[in-house]
Formats: C-alpha cells, sequence, structure tokens
C-alpha cells in the first residue's frame, strides 16, 4: 500500500497484475462518475493505457485511487494531457495540481517543447487550474466532444535549457 497522498505511476510490466487491474477498475470508477459518455475513456481505458508513449499517474490516498492523469508523448515533438480527474470528495484539496505538474514534469523529461490539451471551455475548474498552472488557449475546436460539444485547444511551451 502506498504512503498517504503519493503519486506513483502505473507500471506496464508491474509484477503484480492484480495492482494494475486494481488501478483500472479504481480508475475506471472514477472515469464513469465524472465524465458523460462522449468526454469518458471508461470503455477504452485499458487499451488507451497499453498503447505505447502513453502514461498515467494516479494519487493513491490511504490506499484509495482518488485521481489520475493520462499523458502521451506520441514522439519527441510533442506531448499531451489526455486526462486528468479528482474524485469529487477529494477535489480543492491541491490533487489536482500536483497530478498536473507531475504529468507535466514527465513530458518535461522526454525532451519535447510543447505540452498541449483540450478541455471543455464549460468546465471552469478545469480551466483555471490549466491557465494556472501556465496554459494558454490557442484555438476553439468547434464540436469535438459532440455536435455541440467544443472545445479549446490548449498549450504549455518550455523553455529551451
Ligand atoms: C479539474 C480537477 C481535476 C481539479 O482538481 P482539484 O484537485 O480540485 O484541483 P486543485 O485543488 O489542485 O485546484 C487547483 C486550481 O484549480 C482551480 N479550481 C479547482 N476547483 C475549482 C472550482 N470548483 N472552481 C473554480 N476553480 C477551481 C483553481 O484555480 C484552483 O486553484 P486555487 O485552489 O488556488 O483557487 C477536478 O475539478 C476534476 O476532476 N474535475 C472533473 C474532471 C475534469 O473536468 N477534468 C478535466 C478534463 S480536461
Amino acid at each position: 500500500m502506498a504512503a498517504k497522498g503519493e503519486i506513483l505511476e502505473l507500471k506496464r510490466n508491474s509484477s503484480s497484475s492484480n495492482n494494475w487491474d486494481r488501478i483500472v477498475n479504481e480508475v475506471v470508477k472514477i472515469e464513469k462518475r465524472l465524465f458523460p459518455k462522449h468526454e469518458s475513456l471508461a470503455r477504452s481505458f485499458e487499451e488507451e493505457l497499453r498503447k505505447k508513449n502513453t502514461g498515467l499517474l494516479y494519487l493513491e490516498l490511504d490506499g484509495e485511487v482518488v485521481g489520475y492523469v493520462m499523458y502521451s508523448w506520441p514522439s519527441s515533438l510533442c506531448a499531451s494531457i489526455t486526462k486528468l480527474a479528482v474524485k469529487e470528495s477529494c477535489q480543492r484539496q491541491g490533487h489536482g495540481g500536483s497530478l498536473l505538474r507531475a504529468a507535466i514534469q514527465k513530458c518535461r523529461e522526454r525532451k519535447v517543447q510543447r505540452v498541449s490539451l483540450h478541455v471543455d471551455p464549460l468546465r471552469a475548474p478545469a480551466m483555471n487550474l490549466y491557465k494556472k498552472s501556465g496554459f494558454q488557449v490557442d484555438s476553439l475546436i468547434k464540436g469535438y466532444y459532440s455536435s455541440d460539444r467544443d472545445a479549446y485547444r490548449m498549450f504549455l511551451d518550455f523553455d529551451a535549457d
């Protein structure tokens, strides 16, 4: 069991497949509660996770998964944050910010210059968090999630080291 409030990485070749199953099940449970079907990865989470160049960080509190962030780096050119969520009862305690920072750090280690993401403009908490973390709006993508749900594409550029 993880120490209190630890951000961990889900390992593909985890020695215990039970751990993989448990984490994925808990993540999918949160995913189902927080996202409508058209935005949810609940049905394809495992498939997404098994893709090359995709990572998942999760936050465990007292042995329970309470938040997660998924990210991917399709090439050395760019990376994206593909999911971020914190269980309702644990929101507004800084966990979303911690998970996002940890994922940004993982992307930085991949030597990419830019991290991008999509967010529904109606998701005010997420918009605030992304702006506060330095992301800027690139453009509005009409009908991104469904015919009547748009998305902002946002990006964060790293300074050249
Ligand atoms: C977005 C989300 C992950 C934030 O998680 P969280 O643990 O509550 O975030 P934090 O406590 O770290 O808050 C960080 C910042 O986010 C913003 N924020 C978080 N909740 C907010 C709210 N209810 N209203 C307005 N701003 C909010 C604030 O800027 C906050 O900083 P502050 O506390 O200094 O004001 C969480 O609200 C969530 O899971 N939402 C549903 C899923 C979702 O929308 N995911 C993003 C999809 S792209």
